[in-house]
């Protein structure tokens, strides 16, 4: 059977879903390719975030097509994803080479699709079309794979976004919101747990407002808390995360749900975009500054010590020196974990693209360093307080850099490395940190596990 070698771009959501996808090709004979060189077929899995990302993968397949000309005429060239969603037949007129150009609603349609292309039966292949029901076809995992994913998997719960945020793509290129079912997330949940999994992420580009339109509030909670209970409640599970939430989903019910729920660990990836009420409102971000340290305040009461990251948009259209103050103001305020800062890149058919006062590039670039510097320093401020403490981290694996270390993680969510061996793999061990690193912590497992 052929070999495929798939590459992606972007968020865990893209991760999951390529993981998925190789899943359903092992099953039906495909062997997966350690290098692309070595493969029959090579998928890339796009990005649309941002131009970047759209332009890294482009660049990519004319190099893959210019290779395979060369050296492997054989070889069946794929776009999956979110770019794929987004410009369709579009991305084949550009370059006739390639082969395939899968949509977002049609993963698990791959394998069907390079039969036909393999056995001769189609030469090109173009799905971008709305499919029913496709939010519940992520639910393949390979776990024999690479060491670290069995221990911790994804779980894909929804699919789509209705917030249209005016700078963001992601509702044009995954569609409206499609949750999962309960008892569908649960059991795949709980299958994982019996092959070995400790900890599950479940994701979605909206989870707080997960299976919203089909489950009412029952007792004051969310479809979404729900759904943490009933995760919670599956034996041999020991760590539940999720992401990405949004702001206006964090009702009572989910702060109670951290004091509530031992397993579900204290750490949250709250986006937050901008400090200024104006510009929140532009964006159509649906809340406040003073909304936002509301709920940064009920959390820290929930589970003092919680991890608190988030992403920010700097550049924005029409956004103000005043603005950006408004935005630096908020993080000393917040004293963020880690921040993800992203400097604003206008997307197709967005209404923030079309937006006057479109912010000059060196001026987007200058809010990016300064952002910057501060989140970094409160962050390394915040890494040094857990010298001499001592944390319960999961064991994930050998580290990929110095395979004598391992590396786990903390109930919020940050890395830890230790002199370890893989009788540690998959234990929930405690360790006391000894020094930092940038953006990791060194610990020492000998003094508190005698
Ligand atoms: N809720 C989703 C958001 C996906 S986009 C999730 O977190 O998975 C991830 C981040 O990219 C957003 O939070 C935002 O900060 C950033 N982003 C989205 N569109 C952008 C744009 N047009 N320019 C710059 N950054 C953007
Ligand atoms: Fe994008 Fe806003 Fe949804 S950032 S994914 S439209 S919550």
């Amino acid at each position: 059977m052929p070999s495929v070698f798939i590459k992606t771009y972007g968020c865990q959501m893209n991760e999951r879903d390529s993981e998925a996808v190789a899943a359903q090709l092992v099953a039906k004979g495909y062997s997966l390719a350690k290098t692309e060189s070595a493969a029959d077929v090579i998928l890339l899995n796009t990005c649309s975030v941002r131009d970047l990302a759209e332009q890294k993968a482009m660049n990519k397949m004319k190099n893959l097509v210019g290779t395979a000309k060369k050296d492997r005429p054989n070889q069946i060239l794929g776009y999956m994803g979110c770019m794929a969603q987004s410009r369709g037949k579009e991305l084949i007129e550009k370059l006739p080479d390639v082969d395939l150009v899968i949509g977002t609603q049609k993963f698990h349609r791959t394998a069907d699709y390079l039969d036909e292309i393999l056995s001769g039966k189609r030469e090109k292949i173009v799905d971008v079309a709305a499919e029913e029901k496709s939010e519940a076809t992520i639910r393949e995992h390979l776990l024999n794979g690479s060491a670290k994913t069995s221990v911790s998997a994804f779980v894909s719960i929804m699919q789509g976004c209705n917030q249209y945020c005016t700078f963001c793509i992601v509702p044009y290129t995954r569609g409206e919101e499609r949750s999962r079912t309960i008892p569908d997330i649960v059991n795949e949940c709980r299958e994982l747990v019996a092959r070995g999994v400790r900890e599950i992420t479940l994701l979605g580009q909206i989870v707080t407002s997960f299976g919203k339109r089909d489950l009412p509030a029952l007792d004051g909670k969310s479809a979404f808390v729900q759904l943490l209970d009933a995760v919670h409640e599956i034996e041999g599970l020991e760590r539940i995360r999720f992401t990405s939430p949004h702001p206006k989903g964090y009702g009572d019910d989910l702060a109670e749900a951290y004091a509530r729920l031992p397993k579900l660990c204290e750490s949250a990836h709250i986006p937050l975009q901008s400090g200024s009420d104006r510009l929140l409102k532009l964006m159509h971000r649906g809340y406040t500054r003073e909304r936002f340290l509301t709920i940064i305040k009920k959390l820290r009461a929930a589970k003092p010590g919680i991890g608190i990251t988030t992403d920010i948009i700097v550049g924005f259209p029409g956004e103000t020196e005043e603005d950006f103050e408004q935005t630096l103001s908020l993080c000393r305020e917040v004293e963020f974990d880690n921040a993800y800062i992203f400097k604003y890149s206008p997307r197709r058919d967005t209404p923030a693209a079309d937006m006057p006062d479109q912010v000059p590039q060196e001026i987007r670039e200058e809010r990016n360093h300064r952002l910057l510097d501060l989140i970094n320093e409160i962050a390394a401020r915040k890494y040094d307080d857990f010298i001499g403490r001592q944390v319960q981290i999961l064991v994930e694996g050998p580290s990929k850099k110095n395979a004598a270390r391992y590396t786990g993680r903390t109930r919020c969510n940050r890395i830890v490395l230790f002199d370890g061996s893989s009788r540690h793999q998959g234990q929930l061990m405690d360790v006391k940190i000894e020094r930092t690193g940038s953006f990791t912590l060194y610990g020492d497992p000998a003094v508190v596990n005698l």
